[in-house]
């Protein structure tokens, strides 16, 4: 299945107000390209950017399962919703990792975004270890199946990120992303039938210029899911020209 593709940036614990000109260089090159473009943004920034460039998503990198409530320093789905973003991350490695988030949580992040109205990036992953021990794609597939939202399985995109492949400049060969990305493909049709075929699986992990292309040449690689690259406009745009000319 021919799906569009979507670039997006994961801005993580970057970018303060003086960031806001080079959101605007992103979207304004990204207006008219032939893929979906998304900036993932640090929740202080969400709603300024999305007030300066409506129209374009903007995205929250982390949601809590509940509405609100007693929840010190957390952000909601209905919160992200309200300050004007229109997707968010779960699951990200960075949180399963520093914060303890298990697939459960995960699963219960992701179903509350989708209930408030956000769509969903579900991130997943392996370590170096599990890769180094053969287990990767038994690993990232146990990881997606117990963290997948009970949904439709429309509004959802996955993004395989390699925990060792983030920020490091390293990536899997083609051949293990093309492995992975069809295995998800396969748990993706099996949890949510023909609307899992059209779920949109993105790469992520040091996706820069200079990879991208042979990257989204890889069957079931429909977008990228990009951090350091994605902080300035010269980065993040020849990635986005990338995902456009496939
Ligand atoms: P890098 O592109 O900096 O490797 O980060 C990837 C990532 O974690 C995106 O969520």
């Amino acid at each position: 299945m021919a799906r569009r593709k979507l670039v997006a940036g994961n801005w993580k614990m970057n970018g303060l107000a003086t960031d806001l000109a080079e959101v605007a260089a992103i979207v304004a090159a990204a207006r008219d390209v032939a893929t979906d473009v998304a900036l993932c943004l640090p929740a202080t920034l969400i709603e300024r950017a999305a007030s300066a460039v409506p129209g374009f998503t903007v995205g929250g990198q982390d949601v809590h399962a509940a509405d609100k409530g007693a929840h010190t320093g957390c952000v909601s789905a209905v919160m992200l919703l309200d300050a004007g973003a229109r997707l968010t991350i779960v699951g990200h490695s960075e949180r399963r990792l520093g914060q303890g988030e298990g697939d459960a949580d995960i699963k219960a992040k992701a179903e509350a975004a989708l209930a408030a109205g956000l769509d969903v990036i579900l991130c997943v992953g392996e370590s170096d270890a599990e890769r180094e021990a053969g287990r990767a794609v038994a690993t990232v597939c146990a990881q997606l199946d117990a963290s997948l939202p009970s949904c439709d399985g429309v509004n959802l995109a996955v993004a395989y990120e390699p925990i060792w492949a983030i920020g490091t400049g390293k990536i899997p060969s083609i051949d293990d992303i093309g492995e992975m990305h069809a295995a998800l493909r396969g748990r993706l049709v099996a949890a949510y039938g023909e609307a899992g075929d059209a779920v949109r699986l993105l790469y992520g992990g040091s996706v820069k210029p200079s990879n991208a292309a042979e990257i989204f040449a890889v069957p079931d690689v429909d977008g990228a899911l990009v951090g350091g690259a994605s902080l300035k406009a010269a980065d993040f745009l020849p990635i986005v020209e990338a995902a456009a000319s496939r």
